[in-house]
């Protein structure tokens, strides 16, 4: 297979998964693909209150049936992307890059000095579903969304984010969030809006943001309940549009 419709990703000469490197000073992790053994990782940060005091949508406890259907989930998502592309290249070696609907890297690997990889979290573009919008509004909203195609600029995307807490504060998920905008997001999904959806006093998260070229829109005081249950005052919303 031709490579080139994977640019940028890199490809593992000696497993064939593509990756992707973020930049200086955290040449040390890489973005991949989920992986079937992931399970086994992912299970314990997601039990971690530190984590998913922050997240909704999840079960919690979260037990290693959970993560199995969730992992094979993501690993048929990435596989057709892989996939989608393969066959383009395939088609025609020389046609420009193709507009994908997803990234096929989006698990954050550490690598360490004698070359094991420690499993760090996750990081992925979605459709905006509006979460936090009044039911109507919200049916409306994310419907209209939903039919837009892929490369269109009306499109709103969302991203879902998180990282071990061993590793929170060294500039990670700033990183990792500025890597996938400029190398994937931007050029091989045509992103270009981007809604993001914060609990009030996820400081951390609304950095990670601005960081990222996000303004804080407004802050929606409505509650609804974190992953551990708890009734959360509200949330931050942020946008992002493309320069
Ligand atoms: C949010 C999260 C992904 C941030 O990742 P991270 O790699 O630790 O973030 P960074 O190190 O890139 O930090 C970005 C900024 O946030 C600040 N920050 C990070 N964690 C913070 C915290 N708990 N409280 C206050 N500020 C925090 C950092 O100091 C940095 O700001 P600065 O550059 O102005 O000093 C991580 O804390 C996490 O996984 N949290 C739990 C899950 C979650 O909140 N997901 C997002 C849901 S919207």
């Amino acid at each position: 297979m031709s490579h080139s419709q994977l640019h940028p990703l890199q490809v593992n000469p000696a497993t064939g998964e593509p990756y992707l490197r973020l930049g200086s000073p955290l040449e040390n992790i890489i973005l991949t693909p989920q992986r079937p053994s992931d399970v086994a990782y992912n299970v314990p940060i997601l039990n971690n209150p530190d984590v998913v005091r922050w997240l909704e949508g999840l079960p919690y406890p979260y037990t290693p049936s959970h993560a199995e259907s969730w992992v094979s989930s993501v690993i048929e998502e990435s596989d057709a992307i892989l996939r989608e592309l393969r066959e383009a290249s395939a088609k025609d070696p020389e046609a420009p890059l193709k507009i994908v609907g997803g990234c096929p890297v989006r698990i954050l690997r550490e690598i360490k000095e004698d070359g094991s990889e420690v499993y760090l979290g996750d990081i992925a573009f979605r459709r905006c579903e509006y979460l936090h919008v009044a039911h109507e509004e919200r049916l409306r909203l994310s419907e209209e969304n939903a039919r837009r195609q892929v490369g269109d600029p009306a499109l709103v995307w969302c991203i879902g984010y998180y990282l071990a807490s061993s590793h929170h504060g060294r500039g990670i998920m700033t990183m990792a969030l500025r890597t996938l905008l400029s190398a994937w997001a931007i050029p091989r999904m045509g992103v270009r809006r981007i809604r993001a959806e914060v609990f009030m006093g996820n400081i951390g998260s609304v950095r990670v943001f601005e960081k990222n070229g996000f303004v804080l829109d407004r802050t929606l005081e409505i509650e609804s309940p974190n992953c551990l249950g708890e009734m959360m005052p509200g949330c931050y919303i942020l946008w992002w549009e493309h320069p």
